[in-house]
């Protein structure tokens, strides 16, 4: 069972580490209480059943404050002509306010990422995000994602999507 401790050096500490049943429940609220786009529990579960190594959580001082859950597809690469290969496809990632701007989001998709490569074979990594989330616009770009396309009217309140993705490293 994947975990790790990380320690800022402000002395701030949390841990990441594989969702599991118990958490359902909290990460539930998470998602209603930060995101628009919200999901029955057997969405959660479905992906944790798919794919348990690319759905993990940060826990605080022992409570769960985020998650990211992905799942991986077969389908063209967005940087390789017709061509056919496993993309690691971020769907839903959250952290609690009273913890942001401490690299939460960054280590869950750094491992995310790593995880979706080493136990799923993706080659490459995509998500979409509100064209006026800049908070995770800043985060993807940082983590080396580009814009690849919009989305017309993605969201149900009609919103525009930016399309991010980027190869796994070698
Ligand atoms: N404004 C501008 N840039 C921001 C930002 C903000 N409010 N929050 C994060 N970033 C960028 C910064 O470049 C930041 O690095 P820095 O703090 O050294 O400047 C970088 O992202 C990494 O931030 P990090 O601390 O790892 O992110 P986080 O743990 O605060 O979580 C979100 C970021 C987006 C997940 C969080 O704000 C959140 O849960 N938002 C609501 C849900 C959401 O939008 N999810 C993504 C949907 S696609």
């Amino acid at each position: 069972m994947f975990k790790v401790d990380i320690t800022r050096p402000d002395g701030f500490t949390y841990t990441i580490r594989e969702f599991r049943l118990e958490d359902l429940e909290r990460v539930i609220w998470i998602n209603r209480t930060c995101l628009p786009e919200n999901y029955p529990a057997y969405f959660f579960i479905e992906h944790h059943r798919s794919f348990p190594k690319a759905f993990l959580v940060a826990e605080v001082g022992g409570e769960v404050m985020g998650y990211i859950m992905c799942r991986v597809e077969l389908g063209f690469s967005f940087f390789k002509k017709a061509t056919l290969v496993r993309k690691g496809h971020v769907i839903s990632l959250a952290v609690r306010p009273e913890v942001r701007r401490r690299g939460i989001a960054t280590h869950l998709m750094m491992y995310a990422m790593k995880h979706m490569k080493e136990y799923y074979g993706a080659k490459e990594y995509y998500l979409e995000v509100r064209v006026s989330n800049t908070p995770a616009i800043s985060l993807y770009k940082k983590l080396g994602f580009q814009i690849i396309n919009v989305i017309k009217g993605y969201y149900h309140d009609g919103e525009d999507a930016y399309l991010m993705a980027k190869p796994a490293e070698e």
